[in-house]
């Protein structure tokens, strides 16, 4: 199936131009105070290649917007259409109806201010970690010494120094993610884009990487759109937390202010009255879009 009016590649996410060094997209000085990223009222409808009279409407009316530097998490049962509204924003497919923009500018194209990270793994299998993180400067033009030293310098404030050499299979899971990490946050988007990032990971890994994204984010203050389907998770890292409904026709049905002090530690953050109280609120209006989402996938299975 492809997204209705034209998505751009297959539909889904999938190329290893994770570092959003893609081209096109926005351009022009930022209208003041306009958010980083907006949607407004949008749609995604996709249509099936084999049936085009076959349409599942994953979002609709889904009107979001995130201030430059703000830490926004998207919850929502599996399959509501997270990962679409994603590609989204990251230009990757072209909403059925409604708008995306950029600092104020209507989004054509491939997303060029945001990064992008994925739930899997999209190292390059071929490439040494050094020469993942450094693939988008490489690829915009960067003299090969300067992206060697730049990405050897990421490498350390991921905690990698003298991994740079290793490749992908010679990593550890965690480790892996801390390369990807790098070689997105390497080309300094304005906006970082996450997709279930850690998701694969175990608990306590889980737990130090979200730690380290957070100590990235404070000393940058990138907008970032995290994706997540772990309340807590939510929760411990964002100022807000927007809740989708099941689909079909996902939008969102709840949006929280997180209030918690910053700098935060994710561990110790959810022992605080105020996260419980939150959880609470928030899960009493996800429980049920869960409930849902859950009894589709087994109609569907
Ligand atoms: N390329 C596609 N073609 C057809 N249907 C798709 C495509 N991508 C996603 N969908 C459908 O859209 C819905 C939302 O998918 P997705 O955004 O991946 O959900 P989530 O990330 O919340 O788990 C699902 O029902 C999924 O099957
Ligand atoms: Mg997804």
């Amino acid at each position: 199936m492809q997204a209705g009016d034209g998505a751009r590649g297959e539909g889904t996410a999938g190329s290893d131009d994770a570092a959003g060094e893609a081209h096109g997209g926005v351009s022009g000085a930022a209208p003041p105070d306009s958010p980083a990223l907006a949607f407004e009222d949008v749609a995604c409808t996709f249509v099936s290649r084999d049936d085009p009279g076959q349409r599942y409407a994953a979002l609709r009316g889904v009107t979001l917007r995130i201030a430059p530097g703000e830490f926004v998490s998207v919850v929502g049962p599996t399959g509501c259409g997270k990962s679409t509204l994603l590609n989204v924003g990251a230009g990757l497919l072209e909403p059925s109806a409604g708008r995306v923009e950029v600092f104020g500018r209507p989004l054509e194209g491939i997303n060029a201010r945001a990064g992008y990270m994925f739930q899997a793994d999209a190292l390059m299998p071929w490439r040494s970690a050094l020469a993942n993180v450094t693939a988008g400067l490489q690829f915009r033009g960067v003299p090969a010494a300067e992206a060697r030293s730049r990405g050897e310098a990421w490498l350390a404030r991921v905690g990698l120094t003298g991994f740079g050499e290793r490749y992908p299979h010679q990593l550890s899971g965690g480790m892996r993610k801390r390369v990807a990490l790098a070689q997105t946050l390497i080309l300094d988007p304005d906006i970082i884009l996450m997709d279930e990032p850690f998701s694969a990971l175990d608990i306590q890994t889980r737990q130090l990487m979200e730690n380290e994204v957070l100590e990235l984010w404070a000393a940058r203050r990138k907008a970032v759109l995290f994706i997540t389907h772990d309340l807590d998770e939510a929760i411990a890292m964002s100022d807000r937390v927007v809740v989708l409904s099941a689909g079909p026709g996902s939008h969102p049905i709840g949006e929280f202010a997180v209030e918690l002090p910053r700098p935060r530690d994710v561990i110790e953050i959810r022992t605080r009255p105020g996260f419980l109280d939150l959880h609470e609120r928030i899960w009493s209006v996800l429980r049920e879009e869960v409930l849902e989402g859950y009894a589709q996938q087994r109609r569907a299975a």
